[in-house]
């Protein structure tokens, strides 16, 4: 890994073993970017890759020059004007109402390591040694603005981390209208747009389209990372599949408003533009202030999406989680919000976690309905402390403690970021919600949303959380938030600081997430917005498993799991066993296939167990067993798709363990057929020199490359609830070695 400045060109080349990143200081003085992809040997210039040529109705930098337009060069973080008629990275708008600016190179800094971002959530370093980083300070001399460019070349992972700031050094103020984390512009447009959209109950579905001329793109204007977008998306070539060919991802690490534009121009040229969507966001700046963007961490595999997904897993397992559950094995989870919804007594919840003890699990989650006057969504929301005595007659203390005592850990739910009109904190603070002044309040489930970006609110419920957290014996939290945000308006802030709004609210959720983090060290946190809408890799930062979806149907959860996996590593998705008829889609599926669906993620159940018969219980115990014996394999091993729900009857993949020693496969089958024919199940990842027994049968032995390139014969004597629907099979594979 290396950040090298070849003076003379003014080339800066960012470049590990597997990727290359080629910066020019242009002859403006901007900086333009001559190649981003895999990695080529270091030279002192690339400048033959800097291309110009007159064309008609291009307009030019210098004059007597005819081939120097913005235009037709690939720049590394524009704004539209002075020759570029594309949309640019940055807007500033002016005291002389001029969003012109002409950002030159200054000076720049080449360090071992990485920095952390203030604020906000970004990946970091153990050593210095594992990464190297480059800032390169530009500056509009006219408006006296600087602006930061920062990059991050990983030395192992071929990922390099990119994000910009603006620091206000004049006397006048400015507007930012626009500051995107990054822009990338690439040569051809041969590429195909893959992204994860969807609504809620069924997150993050893997979508593909061929990039055309004009603008493409996908975003978020929810207040939230959302659940019809996630802030990502990845450009493939056409060939590009799970295992062969190039792709460049592109994720954002943040849990608002976002955007992804992707522009072809004319000329085939693409141009990625990710961050911040700009269209709920004006930020003015004073003297001696500062904004910074979120963090973008781009991946380049020529290994196809599958080698991405495994950079993206690797970096935020290791390098974007934070605390102490970042290494540690995940607990069983029992949760009883698909058992009771909000109506539950402390003998009902007892008897749940007693059966749940029984049967092997850790942790018993208690979800919405414990607080204030909560017995239906028109109440409690933002009083977060016992008042219902009939329901919990020894409040969150008490029922700690018998839980503690049955020798399971304690989890509880909360919503912090909302409030209902029939609660204490609204009859006392009616002004502290989100709402445009005479005009009519949206609710969703009817709520509210507090205004995070006001800090006494963000006080109020600290110390709310504060105090339940340090008076019971609680190991874990899960925090929702159930509502998109509409009508931003803050009515402690002025006129000119509405534009904020949106983004310090996220920067409020993140501030009391780290109080809470820095405070209760041990507590295991879950995301959670209504299922999976923010599920996105700020919250991973903060805590390190995210609520996958509201739909629990292992059907359904194989296309969710599937798509989340393209970013996300498998142990941050939480996954639970739940009751059926299914709750989200009345589905009947084997135990058996629900749980062989919820092993590969953070795995519970969310069921009343009392209701299960006893050789349901017997299997489920087994379960447990199960998932507890391959838990360390599962966080840690190595993620495959292999074939995918989207299309086709069949979804399969494996997890393998970095020494390639052990390794789960699992092979779904949706709906029964009849007649067969004879099947094979190619399996990724292995040693092809080893010799693996499989589902520790002595007469099941085969090299890591037969079970590769041959394959297992799938014989569906074997599988789950054979011969009907959902049926399924997990192949546990262990390095045989002859006694
Ligand atoms: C939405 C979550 O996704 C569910 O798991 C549950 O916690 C409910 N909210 C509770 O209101």
């Amino acid at each position: 890994m290396a950040i090298i400045f070849h003076e003379d060109s003014g080339e800066f080349h960012i470049y590990n073993k597997e990727v290359s990143y080629i910066i020019k200081i242009l002859d403006n003085k901007q900086l333009g970017n001559l190649y981003y992809g895999k990695k080529v040997h270091d030279k002192k210039s690339f400048d033959y890759l800097l291309e110009g040529k007159l064309r008609p109705l291009a307009a030019y930098v210098f004059e007597e020059n005819y081939s120097f337009s913005l235009q037709y060069i690939k720049q590394e973080y524009p704004s539209y004007g002075t020759t570029d008629f594309r949309y640019g990275a940055i807007e500033i708008k002016q005291e002389n109402g001029s969003k012109i600016t002409n950002f030159e190179y200054k000076s720049h800094k080449i360090f071992k390591g990485k920095k952390q971002l203030e604020g906000l959530p970004s990946t970091y370093v153990e050593a210095d040694r594992e990464a190297e980083s480059l800032e390169i300070i530009l500056y509009d001399s006219l408006i006296d603005i600087e602006l930061i460019l920062s990059y991050t070349v990983y030395d192992d992972l071929p990922v390099i981390t990119r994000n910009a700031k603006v620091i206000n050094k004049s006397k006048n103020s400015i507007v930012i209208n626009k500051a995107m984390s990054a822009c990338v512009d690439l040569p051809d447009c041969n590429f195909e747009m893959v992204h994860l959209a969807g609504a809620w109950s069924r997150e993050r579905y893997i979508k593909c389209k061929r990039l055309d001329q004009g603008i493409q793109g996908i975003y978020s204007m929810t207040g939230t990372s959302s659940s019809e977008h996630n802030p990502f998306i990845a450009l493939k070539r056409q060939n590009t599949d799970e295992f062969n060919g190039e792709v460049y991802g592109f994720s954002l690490i943040y849990s608002g408003n976002h955007l992804e534009q992707v522009e072809v121009d004319n000329h085939d040229m693409t141009r990625v533009l990710i961050g911040i969507h700009p269209d709920t966001f004006e930020w003015k700046l004073h003297q001696g202030e500062a904004f910074q963007t979120p963090e973008v961490v781009m991946v380049y595999s020529d290994g196809g999406i599958n080698k991405m997904s495994q950079a993206y897993h690797k970096l935020y397992r290791t390098r974007l989680v934070r605390g102490k559950w970042r290494d540690r094995v995940r607990p069983v989870v029992i949760n009883n919000w698909e058992a009771t919804g909000m109506e539950f007594n402390e003998e009902k919840i007892l008897s749940i976690a007693r059966t749940g003890k029984q049967l092997g699990m850790e942790l018993f989650v208690l979800d919405d309905g414990w607080f204030g006057n909560r017995d239906n969504d028109k109440a409690g929301l933002g009083d977060w402390y016992v008042t219902n005595y009939n329901k919990l007659p020894e409040g969150i203390i008490g029922l700690a403690n018998k839980i503690e005592a049955m020798g399971m850990k304690f989890g509880l739910w909360f919503e912090p970021e909302m409030v209902n009109k029939d609660s204490d904190l609204y009859r006392a603070h009616p002004d502290w919600i989100l709402a445009t002044p005479g005009r009519r309040k949206s609710h969703c489930r009817n709520q509210y949303v507090l205004d995070f970006s006001r800090n006494e609110v963000l006080e109020y419920i600290f110390n709310l959380m504060e105090k339940v957290l340090g008076e019971a014996k609680i190991s874990y939290v899960k925090w929702d938030m159930n509502r998109y945000i509409t009508e931003c308006y803050s009515i402690a802030k002025n006129a000119d600081a509405q534009g904020k709004v949106f983004h310090q609210y996220v920067l409020g959720v993140y501030n009391l997430y780290e109080r809470l983090i820095s405070k209760f060290p041990d507590i295991l946190f879950e995301s959670c917005s209504s299922g999976g809408a923010r599920f996105d890799p700020g919250m991973l930062y903060y805590a390190p498993q995210t609520w996958t979806s509201d739909d629990s149907d292992a059907i359904e959860r194989l296309k969710i799991q599937y798509g989340t996996s393209l970013v996300y590593p498998i142990i941050s998705m939480g996954a639970h066993v739940s009751a059926v008829p299914n709750q989200q889609v009345g589905r009947i599926t084997p135990i058996e296939t629900r749980a062989n669906v919820a092993y590969f993620g953070a795995f519970g159940y969310e069921l009343d167990l009392n209701n299960l018969s006893d050789n349901e219980k017997k299997k489920v115990r087994k379960q447990v067993e199960y998932y507890k014996a391959h838990r360390q394999l599962i966080m840690n091993g190595r993620f495959y798709r292999i074939s995918s729900p989207f299309k086709g009857n069949i979804t399969s993949w494996i997890v393998v363990s970095e020494d390639k020693r052990e390794a789960i496969a699992a092979y779904y089958k949706v709906l029964n057929d009849t007649n067969k024919g004879y099947k094979r199940f190619r399996l990724k990842g292995l040693d092809i020199n080893k010799k693996y027994i499989i589902n520790d049968n002595e007469n099941e032995v085969y090299y890591g490359d037969e079970l590769m390139n041959v394959g297992i014969v799938i014989d569906e004597e074997n599988f789950c609830a054979k011969g009907v629907d959902f049926s399924s099979m997990i192949y546990y594979l262990k390095e045989f070695s002859e006694k």
